[in-house]
């Protein structure tokens, strides 16, 4: 079956068509048009919820047009509408779900609507989905998120921990805007850090000195705020931080990788986890990729490691349709009347 995906949540506006097969779950992307906004928020440091609103409006029918396009598929073959409900920014969101909502009343097709969160989740589903061993531990690691899942099998998810404020992403995008070093601050800050040569460095200034909130608490969940206070305090007692930002990137990073790290291989331990999956844009980060790659092979040498191909980790809409499909074998679809924006949704 083919399947078009459409997300809009926050600062992308994209289309995608899946094809898939019903019995293997495999999932073929046939094609990803994502839009980006980066250069136009880059000049404000961060996402405005107006501006990113009027560029979907503009951008969303060229980009579903290309989506099908690109597929070769008409909307006749099309089997469903897979659409990014919520959480996300409501202007941005509400776009998406109007545009979804018209065209499958205009085609008359089901729409099946999609948790952001779970599409960044079935992200590691796209062209994989068939060998995915269960249970799986999946962190989803993006600007607005920072969520540790335990799946049973496709469909049936339960959060084990979550942050109590800042999401991961989040975290480097602060820090990148602290020193000066523009939007999103997450490549920028990898970049930065990557160059960082400790031989030549150390010892020629005080060393610094980051926090691991929530390291040792008894559950799954994380925090980062205290993170970029703490940075914010060490670059105002500091003259010489301007020549020292690769080093100030790498610690900050090393910070926030050990926490992930560490709580996701406590929880694989504790629930036995088959696979840990990564996903959410942070997953691009291959740092993290390597060092948690590095640390599964030590600490639970029988456990699989999947990340998504880079074009699936930060937002898109193939993600979107893959989610969309396992919906629709649950028989999660509904007609256009019913389907509503939620800015707040909740993963269940
Ligand atoms: O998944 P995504 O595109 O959007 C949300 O759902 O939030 O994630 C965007 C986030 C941004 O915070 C960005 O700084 C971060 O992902 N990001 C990275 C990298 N690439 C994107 N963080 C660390 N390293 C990267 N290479
Ligand atoms: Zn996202």
């Amino acid at each position: 079956m083919y399947i078009l995906g459409i997300e809009t949540s926050c600062d992308e506006t994209a289309a995608s068509v899946i094809q898939t097969h019903e019995k293997t779950g495999r999932i073929k992307v046939l094609s990803n048009i994502i839009s980006s906004q980066i250069n136009i928020h880059k000049k404000y440091g961060g996402v405005v919820p107006e501006v990113a609103a009027r560029e979907h409006v503009l951008n969303i029918l060229p980009v579903i047009e290309e989506a099908l396009t690109v597929a070769n598929i008409k909307p006749r073959q099309l089997q469903a509408i897979g659409i990014t409900r919520g959480p996300g920014l409501i202007t941005s969101l509400i776009t998406g779900v109007e545009t979804a909502r018209t065209l499958a009343y205009v085609w008359q097709k089901p729409i099946i609507e999609v948790n952001h969160i779970e599409g960044h989740i079935y992200a590691n589903f796209i062209d994989a989905a068939q060998s995915i061993k269960f249970p799986a531990i999946i962190l989803t690691v993006s600007g607005g998120h920072t969520t540790l899942v335990k799946m049973e099998k496709p469909g049936q998810i339960k959060i084990i921990g979550e942050t109590r404020d800042d999401a991961a992403g989040e975290a480097y995008d602060k820090a990148a805007k602290m020193l000066g070093l523009g939007y999103p601050g997450g490549p920028i800050i990898a970049q930065k850090a990557s160059q960082y040569q400790p031989d030549k460095h150390r010892n020629k200034f005080a060393p610094l000195n980051f926090p691991r909130p929530m390291f040792n608490s008894a559950n799954f969940d994380f925090s980062f705020s205290g993170l970029k206070t703490s940075l914010l305090y060490q670059l105002q007692s500091d003259h010489h931080w301007k020549q020292r930002v690769p080093e100030y990137c790498h610690e900050y990073q090393s910070a926030i990788i050990d926490i992930l790290i560490h709580k996701t291989i406590k929880s694989a331990k504790k629930f036995k986890a088959k696979t840990i999956m990564l996903s959410g844009g942070v997953s691009a980060n291959q740092e993290l990729r390597q060092r948690l790659a590095k640390n599964i092979e030590k600490d639970c040498p029988n456990t699989d490691f999947r990340v998504p191909k880079l074009e699936y980790t930060t937002d898109n809409a193939a993600m979107i349709a893959a989610a969309a499909f396992f919906m629709f074998r649950q028989g999660k679809i509904y007609d256009f009347k019913h389907i509503k924006t939620d800015p707040g949704l909740q993963l269940r």
